[in-house]
């Protein structure tokens, strides 16, 4: 499978800065001289359609942080699936553990979200994970098979989703997982997914968490991880850069 490299930009930036990145990014990947994995930026909203702008002929993709599940309506302040969709959006982030926990954000939530992203052809991206106090308890599988059990729709295609393995802990921390424990849950999470759909291999299984340019290669080599999602890391031109061609593809 061509790996992806996905970067979350958060809340940062100015417009200028998101800009500069885009075209930074854009300028690197013309030079490029191997094949390269899927690659896309999730900047904040108002600066998407400035990105989305300046990428529009490359096969950098961009997509949402988060987004709304109903179309329109009086939700202010909150923006829909549609209207990331119609700027030009082909992905969307949903369930990220900032959103959970900041915005109490429940697996019924998430799982519309996730059903009204399929609906309207932008893929989500969901986030799963376990905090601290569930890993050092010994329930990181549990938890991380439960979460898939709630948050995912009843029905859906290989091609639909991707599913990134977050754990909180590592997020922001420097604190990885090592290789045993990444394949431990990603393994169950494809197991998992067999059981679900046909086709399975083909949802792409991402890890986040502290990814930075020296993890990057020993984490895209492990069998059951099919790309990366990126924080931190992914502000950083040349650093990303060096993410981004650690992918196997
Ligand atoms: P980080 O964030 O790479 O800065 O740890 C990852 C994420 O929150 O998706």
């Amino acid at each position: 499978m061509q790996q992806y490299i996905i970067g979350n930009w958060k809340m940062n930036g100015t417009k200028a800065e998101a800009q500069k990145l885009a075209a930074g990014f854009l300028n690197r990947i013309q030079k490029a001289d191997r094949p390269l994995p899927h690659i896309v930026l999730c900047p904040s909203y108002p600066y998407l359609l400035p990105v989305i702008e300046i990428l529009k002929d490359s096969p950098i993709e961009v997509g949402g942080q988060d987004a709304h599940f109903e179309r329109s309506g009086a939700f202010t302040g909150d923006v829909s699936l549609s209207q990331l969709a119609d700027v030009g959006c082909k992905y969307v982030i949903v369930g990220h553990s900032e959103r959970r926990r900041h915005h109490q954000e429940s697996s019924g939530i998430i799982r519309k979200k996730i059903e009204a992203a399929i609906k309207i052809g932008l893929r989500p991206i969901l986030c799963i994970g376990e905090s601290v106090e569930e890993r050092k308890a010994g329930k990181a599988l549990h938890v991380v098979s439960n979460q898939l059990i709630s948050d995912l729709p009843n029905s859906f295609t290989p091609h639909d989703l991707l599913i990134a393995y977050e754990p909180l802990w590592a997020i922001g921390s420097g604190h990885v997982p090592t290789s045993e424990e990444v394949e431990e849950v990603m393994g169950l999470m494809k197991h998992e997914l067999s059981a679900r759909i046909s086709g399975s291999a083909l949802v792409p299984t991402l890890y986040g968490g502290s990814v930075n340019a020296q993890n990057a290669p020993d984490l895209l080599a492990l069998p059951h991880v099919d790309g990366l999602l990126v924080g931190g890391v992914s502000l950083k031109l040349d650093e990303f850069w060096e993410v981004i061609n650690a992918s196997e593809r």
